[in-house]
């Protein structure tokens, strides 16, 4: 009795299974036969019925039975799982024309770029850059440029101190000694980079970025240094714009100028960001003074020199007509974004 039940099961639940023709069919006719609650599990509740004696051979059959009907199973279940599939891949319509996600691109700040193109405009007449630790020895960021310890220049800028003996570099001009120091004339090099100083209001920023030039030859005069200075404007700001030096003074300089260009926005009409006045000042000038130069190591008798040091942040701002240095330093996307190359 018991026997012929089994060997029921084993044929219907073969049926079952091999007629199932998707995943969910041949899910439910396992259920239905090897589940706990199966036809299988039901009938191996009555072995107690079996004489004691028959029970070991009968229990062996049923064992294989099972393992065959999971066989079954696993076999179909694996066709039917390929069959599906390959149905999906060939009824999924997948648009390979659609645009991917976007990740936002950046681009380079606004200062970054002014600064490379600073440096590109005056490495096309033959400077290259050099670069300065930001912490400066006394020495380097004062003495050799002929500011001594109790000289009135030192006022000029309010200066971060580490120690006794260093302090945050107040400009980049401290690069001008440690060029002179290591290389021989002639020098022609430039030195971007950030500058440190003790004071904060709507105008001044603590932390600001220069662009420090120096030459170093025979026979350079200020002819020289307006000729450079011209052609930078006119290729940074714009052509037709002119430039102007005003008399001025720096200790590591003689003489000194300041130097103005004609406002790029109302071309030296007048306007909000040059104040009316039509120039805008773009920083300082001069001829190497003797002191630098012998503190370098360099005989001013043989050799003399011109040097520059502009703001970055001002160039930038009278390029693009900013109206507010401090958003520079707000990293604001709108304003950033306005920036791509
Ligand atoms: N180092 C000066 C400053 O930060 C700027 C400057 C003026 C640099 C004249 C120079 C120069 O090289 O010749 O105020």
């Amino acid at each position: 009795m018991l026997k012929e039940k089994i060997e029921s099961i084993k044929k219907r639940a073969t049926d079952e299974f091999l007629g199932a023709g998707e995943s969910q069919k041949l899910y439910e006719a396992k259920v239905k036969f090897l589940g706990k609650q199966g036809e299988f599990s039901q009938v191996m509740k009555e072995m107690g019925k079996i004489p004691k004696e028959e029970r070991p051979q009968f229990g062996k059959m049923v064992n294989e039975i099972k393992i065959e009907l999971e066989q079954v199973y696993k076999d179909q279940e694996s066709q039917i799982r390929k069959k599906e599939l390959d149905q999906k891949i060939e009824t999924d319509f997948l648009d390979l024309s659609l645009p991917g996600p976007t990740a936002g691109q950046g681009g380079a700040h606004p200062l970054s770029l002014v600064t490379s193109e600073i440096v590109k405009i005056l490495g096309r007449i033959g400077f290259s850059v050099r670069l300065g630790p930001l912490i400066e020895s006394d020495r380097y960021n004062f003495e050799a440029l002929n500011i001594p310890a109790d000289h009135p220049a030192r006022d000029m800028q309010d200066t971060f101190y580490v120690d006794d003996q260093h302090v945050l570099r107040t400009h980049t001009s401290p690069v001008q000694i440690r060029t002179m120091e290591s290389e021989n004339p002639p020098i022609r090099i430039v030195a971007p980079g950030p500058v440190f100083r003790k004071d904060h209001d709507a105008s001044h920023s603590p932390n600001f970025n220069q662009i420090e030039g120096l030459l170093i030859d025979k026979e350079v005069s200020m002819a020289d240094l307006k000729g450079t200075i011209t052609f930078f404007v006119q290729e940074f700001f714009g052509k037709g714009l002119k430039t102007r030096f005003r008399p001025s003074f720096f200790p590591f300089t003689e003489p000194s100028a300041e130097v103005d260009c004609q406002c790029p926005v109302c071309k030296g009409k007048g306007c909000q960001l040059c104040s009316q006045t039509g120039w805008i000042e773009i920083g300082g000038s001069g001829l190497v003074h003797p002191n630098v130069l012998q503190a370098s190591g360099i005989d001013p008798e043989r050799y003399q020199g011109y040097a520059f040091g502009f703001g970055i942040e001002r160039m930038a701002i009278i390029k693009y007509g900013i109206d507010d240095i401090r958003i520079l330093a707000e990293n604001d996307l709108r304003f950033l974004g306005q920036f791509k190359l």
